[in-house]
């Protein structure tokens, strides 16, 4: 038997948020117990993954052009399979086999469980490789939409001290510019026992910092509510610390501020996107709270939860964002202070509402307001931390 076809190594590249990070290790995790090991060194690799995402242009770039180095790995004695999978594959299915046709499976982020079924298929291919055509083949999954609880107890976890443990999946909030709707599906909870019981493997293992993971992780409801949730976590044996991310703004409430006062097992950080400080942005971007709102929860916070750090993040250059629109931004930042924010430039996404609307604030405008919130920024950041 060649050499090539016992090689049991997989290399995975992930860009895009945590929840990317975690089903990376999901993966890594499933194809374990198949025997692959996990591999930072990509010439050794004998099945190579690109976990993507779909969020900015941007990001789909890098993959487009990353991609090319690995053509390769398949054609060098390997004879690598090479996977594309997670957001961008939910985006383009079998499209992307045009533009990358050395890519030979892809799989959404819904189907990540089918992924030891297709490499073994093709490692089959592979020992009888006197049949090119079977070495040809493509494999797409990209229909799911539950996954299997199973995938999130494999017991793999990258990092020995922190686990990201997912509480739930998807959106359905449908913000005006994003994609994520589209490629990760409707809101979907876990069922709190199996959140409890994989927290619990972790402490197990001794890690004893977790993160609760979600796109809009404070809208979970299963028997219990997030608040209720949070009280079950904070209760768990040997588990010393404990975050979450990313909260949304209207399912944010004076009550998760207390119990975030009172629960001595979490971190006080709260990441709360605001994405802009317009009114009338904000509506076109339908987030579904006002500015006035937001700056309540704020003022609440800081009270409520002394010394709570608050992160954020903001989009600018969103259509029709005037320079007026960009000043009240601007000016929110000034205000409220974040210890740090994202800030991005806005990038039309496929699927999305504002995908209609006109991208008209010129590239370079959009980059001076990217410029300027990031100098803002970078000087309160820096205040606060010499506070600290
Ligand atoms: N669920 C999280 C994260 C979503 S993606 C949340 O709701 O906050 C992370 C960030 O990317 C968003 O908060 C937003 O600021 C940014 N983003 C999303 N779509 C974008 C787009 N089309 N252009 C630019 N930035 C975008
Ligand atoms: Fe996207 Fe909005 Fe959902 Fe966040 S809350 S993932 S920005 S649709
Ligand atoms: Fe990107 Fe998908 Fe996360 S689009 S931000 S990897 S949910």
């Amino acid at each position: 038997m060649e050499q090539q076809v016992t090689t049991k190594k997989v290399f995975i590249r992930t860009l895009g948020c945590q929840m990317n990070v975690r089903d990376s290790e999901v993966i890594a995790g499933l194809l374990g117990k198949e025997g692959y090991q996990r591999t930072t060194i990509e010439q050794e690799a004998s099945v190579i993954i690109y976990n993507t995402c779909s969020v900015r242009q941007h990001a789909e770039n890098k993959v487009w052009s990353g991609l090319g180095k690995f053509r390769k790995a398949k054609t060098d004695n390997r004879k690598a399979i090479i996977g594309l999978v997670g957001c961008m594959a939910q985006n383009y299915k079998e499209a992307i086999f045009e533009r990358a046709p050395q890519v030979d499976f892809i799989v959404g982020p819904s189907d990540i469980h089918k992924i030891p079924e297709i490499v073994n298929k093709f490692r089959v291919d592979k020992a009888q490789l006197r049949d090119r055509k079977l070495l040809e083949r493509k494999i797409w999954e990209t229909n799911g939409s539950i996954r299997p609880e199973e995938i999130y107890h494999s017991g793999f976890r990258e990092d020995k001290n922190h686990a990201y443990v997912v509480i739930s999946e998807g959106c359905s909030n449908f913000c005006s510019y994003c994609i994520v709707p589209y490629v990760r599906g409707r809101l979907r909870n876990r069922d709190y026992k199996d959140i409890i019981k994989e927290i619990e493997e972790a402490v197990d293992r001794e890690i004893t910092n977790i993160t609760l993971l979600g796109q809009n992780v404070n809208a979970y409801k299963s028997a219990v509510n997030f608040i209720e949730l949070l009280k079950l976590v904070n209760d768990i044996n040997g588990l010393k610390q404990f975050s979450f991310i990313t909260s949304h703004p209207r399912d944010t409430s004076i009550d998760l501020f207390k119990a975030m006062a009172s629960l001595g097992k979490i971190k006080k950080y709260l990441h709360l996107p605001v994405q802009s400080g317009s009114e009338r942005i904000l509506q076109l971007m339908k987030r579904g709270y006002t500015r006035r709102f937001y700056l309540d929860l704020i003022r609440a916070y800081r009270k409520i939860v002394k010394d709570g750090i608050l992160t954020s993040d903001i989009i600018v250059g969103f259509p029709g964002e005037k320079e007026e629109d960009f000043q009240d931004t601007y000016n929110l930042m000034k205000q409220v202070e974040f210890d740090s924010a994202y800030i991005f430039k806005y990038s039309p996404r496929p699927h999305t509402q504002a995908e209609n609307l006109p991208d008209d604030v010129p590239q370079k405008e959009k980059e001076r307001r990217h410029q300027l919130i990031l100098a803002l920024q970078k000087d309160i950041s820096k205040r606060r931390r010499g506070n600290a």
